[in-house]
């Protein structure tokens, strides 16, 4: 049965917008609008002079927008957020972000909605393109690719140690029919995997052939890079992953521009260039049990929040 839902119910909502520290005047990007959950609590925090740019890539989010939020100092575009360095320079707003939130991964009405084929539990075309204007769907990917790729994917993105055997399982259904819907590959894969800790045996390889059609991870760090210049001294990064791997490239983003180098005892400072220090990392957060009780998809959302260092903190 197909659900189409619009509800999403904003995860760790508290604890990220409090990263952000939302000052009068301010601007904010809301990297992932979804159904604006976020972008609504910017807002609500927010003084007249301020401004939020939201980003989108699925059209349906952006659409929700502009049928439900009328809000002059809100502006919402349909694109993926690893364009936001070069759409944001064009506005001129380079190093004047005051804040930018990411809420990672899918949002509830893409998950339910089966139509999108996101989903191993209710059938619909396979497709899992967040943007669905551009790109090859998941189907599609799978019918040129070889086990090798497949198994690689996911390996990388899913670590899911049957990798190769659901791959070569794939490659044997297709040689008499083509794989079109997402539960003819949920069978597939169950027909391999065996269920553990009541998780399905197909969570691993959807999350990682998701991860894999969205480039997903290529994306974020991308994104991360651009944010050095886009954000005004003291401006807060605010950023909710769901998966480790996507946390990884978190974690070590601010932690590579949080830590000064140290040099070897003794050895001169030959470039006080290397010893700048872009971003303050003020810790990582996990949901409250509360959140957890009654959300369960906060269950592994890490939340990581970073200061951009002020100009005069960067030169030691
Ligand atoms: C978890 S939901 C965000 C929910 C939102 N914070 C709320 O409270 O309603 C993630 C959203 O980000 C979007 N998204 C994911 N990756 C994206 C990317 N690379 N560029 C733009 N949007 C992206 C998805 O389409 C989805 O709508």
């Amino acid at each position: 049965m197909s659900i189409t839902s619009n509800h999403h119910q904003s995860v760790m909502f508290d604890e990220s917008i409090e990263g952000l520290n939302i000052k009068n005047g301010g601007i904010y990007i809301d990297a992932t609008f979804g159904r604006g959950g976020h972008t609504q609590g910017i807002l609500d925090k927010l003084d007249d002079s301020g401004s939020v740019i939201a980003f989108d890539q699925d059209i349906h989010a952006v659409e929700y927008a502009r049928e439900n939020f009328n809000d002059d100092r809100l502006t919402v575009i349909h694109s993926a957020f690893t364009h936001m360095g070069k759409i944001l320079s064009e506005r001129n707003l380079s190093g004047k972000i005051d804040g930018i939130l990411m809420d990672l991964g899918v949002s509830s009405p893409q998950l339910d909605n089966a139509q999108r084929g996101f989903s191993f539990n209710a059938d619909g075309p396979l497709d899992m393109r967040m943007d669905q204007t551009s790109g090859i769907s998941a189907a599609q990917w799978l019918e040129k690719a070889d086990a090798v790729e497949i198994a690689n994917v996911l390996y990388e993105f899913g670590e899911e140690k049957r990798s190769r055997h659901i791959a070569s399982a794939i490659k044997h259904y297709q040689q008499d029919k083509t794989i079109t819907t997402t539960l003819q590959l949920a069978n597939i894969i169950t027909s391999v995997v065996k269920s553990h800790k009541n998780k399905h045996p197909a969570t691993r390889s959807f999350q990682a052939i998701r991860i894999f059609i969205n480039q997903e991870l290529r994306q974020l760090t991308k994104t991360l890079d651009q944010t050095i210049d886009l954000l005004a001294p003291e401006g807060r990064l605010s950023i909710i992953s769901f998966h480790s791997i996507e946390d990884r490239i978190v974690k070590q983003f601010i932690q590579r521009y949080s830590k000064q180098k140290q040099l070897p005892k003794g050895l001169p400072i030959m470039d006080s260039g290397t010893e700048q220090t872009l971003f303050k990392n003020l810790g990582k957060q996990f949901a409250s049990k509360a959140e957890v009780s009654i959300n369960k998809r906060s269950r592994s959302a890490i939340l990581r929040i970073a200061k951009r260092t002020t100009l005069e903190a960067q030169t030691c």
